[in-house]
């Protein structure tokens, strides 16, 4: 058992200061059924490096690292050390009004590793904030009402975010109207492809059918921006090929459209790069960018290059929390260890060393579908054996539920939630690769024999 409750200064909370493992039990009258009914709701104690610690006593290898906001590893010291000083110093002030050191140091550095001249910023607390920002701007700047985002792409929570989102129709039933003008293409998922086959032919069936978005639907001198995560996330790790976001971004140049990439889950080192943009080598107008920026602690902005930001003048958009200042130092000493660690090169060279067990594995269990990696952005496909490319969730989830058992935290993604992404801290260890790799292959061939 870890240590009992500990509260600071709080005299009211007498009536709530039960055993933790008694709230555990209470969780559903406690926290909303959207967050107490997730999966597996572990109780845990603390965390470290790739490891976190549950009150079972046990220690778990984190293949999920915080929804992929832990980058640098849980709690890596140096992270630590300079949002403690920063919180001795000032927790928060008022943006805009204030002006402090964290902040636009943060934008200056950061300036200098987000591709292209997107080197002006909007600071919010998230990545729905990120995003919604970046549709506002898009708007506000070209003065269009239209949102061309693609199926199965995920932004968000935010009644912007869940509009543009399309990963399961789930997120936004029971939400009345969301947002107008948003409209839908198709993402190129050429393991899914049912015709054609080829990514590129898979690629071209994609961009026409958003040709005929243009066609039918919204002229695109209307349409201000396209929307696209460069690799979908939360939608089942899926990579497009590169020269559908080449064409893409031909487009946008075409009709005066701005592309707009959404990096929450691709940035800071998650795909080999900085961000998606790098490794895919296409240059958007627009980032949304969060998760990893600050390891975990809130933070979420919006890059532009100056022409586009500078339109959006006094008040027309604003934040309370957005750009703090523990976050903001948090995020300066991301930075520092992403690139005196060597985070780049050790999440390609150890997401390499990932995709090829993946791809072994695949060999020996016809349960997997399809694996596929960039950097440590890693994941496998489940579908039902004997069948054409069927989803499989229950093989995914009960491979989750088998790992967690034996030590390994894992989590799922894709339509279907059969998919399961493999995606530890960028400085993960082929050590530690290797123990969590050798249960995620224990629990794949226990639920394989039983097929
Ligand atoms: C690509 C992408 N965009 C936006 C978001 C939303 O980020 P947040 O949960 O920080 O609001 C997520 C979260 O998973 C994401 O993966």
């Amino acid at each position: 058992m870890g240590p009992g409750p500990i509260f600071y200064g709080v005299n009211d909370m007498k009536e709530s200061n039960k055993p933790f493992d008694t709230l555990v039990k209470n969780i559903d009258n406690l926290l909303a059924p959207c967050l107490a009914q997730d999966w597996p709701n572990l109780p845990i104690d603390r965390a470290e490096g790739c490891y976190i610690y549950g009150r079972d006593g046990r220690k778990y290898i984190d293949f999920l690292a915080g929804f992929g906001a832990c980058n640098v590893g849980h709690n890596h010291p140096r992270v630590v050390a300079a949002a403690q000083a920063q919180l001795s110093k000032m927790i928060h002030t008022a943006i805009g009004v204030t002006n402090y050191e964290s902040l636009l140091y943060l934008a200056e550095e950061l300036g200098k590793i987000v591709p292209g001249e997107s080197n002006v910023f909007f600071f919010g607390n998230s990545g729905a904030e990120a995003v919604d920002g970046a549709l506002k701007l898009a708007r506000y700047y070209t003065r269009r009402r239209g949102i061309i985002s693609f199926i199965g792409g995920f932004h968000g929570r935010s009644v912007g975010g869940t509009s543009v989102s399309t990963s399961k129709a789930k997120y936004r039933t029971g939400y009345g109207s969301l947002l107008p003008d948003v409209y839908f293409a198709p993402f190129p998922y050429p393991f899914r492809s049912k015709t054609p086959e080829s990514p590129e032919e898979c690629s071209q069936a994609a961009l026409n059918a958003l040709l005929n978005v243009f066609e039918y639907i919204i002229e695109p001198e209307e349409v201000a921006a396209l929307l696209v995560e460069p690799v979908q996330g939360e939608g089942g790790y899926i990579i497009p090929p590169q020269s559908w976001l080449a064409e893409l971004r031909k487009i946008c140049d075409k009709y005066g459209i701005l592309l707009v990439f959404d990096e929450v889950q691709t940035g800071f080192g998650r795909t080999g790069q900085w961000f998606a943009a790098d490794t895919f080598n296409i240059q958007p107008d627009i980032f949304a960018i969060a998760k990893a920026i600050a390891n975990g602690l809130p933070l979420g902005a919006t890059a532009a290059r100056a022409e586009i930001m500078k339109a959006w003048g006094p008040v027309s958009h604003g934040t309370t929390c957005g750009g703090n200042p523990v976050s903001c130092a948090a995020a300066l000493a991301v930075l520092e260890i992403i690139k005196e660690e060597n985070l780049l090169e050790n999440a390609r060279k150890q997401g390499t060393y990932m995709l090829d067990k993946l791809q072994d594995l695949k060999t020996k269990a016809p349960i997997i579908g399809d694996v596929r990696g960039v950097g440590l952005m890693t994941a496998a496909e489940f579908v039902k054996p004997d069948t054409d490319k069927e989803p499989n969730t229950e093989a995914a989830r009960r491979v989750l539920q088998i790992a967690l058992d034996k030590g390994l935290l894992l989590y799922p993604c894709g339509h279907w939630n059969q998919t399961i992404r493999l995606v530890p801290a960028l400085n993960v260890t082929q050590d530690q690769i290797d123990e969590g790799f050798n249960i995620f292959t224990e629990a794949v061939l226990e639920v394989q024999k039983g097929q």
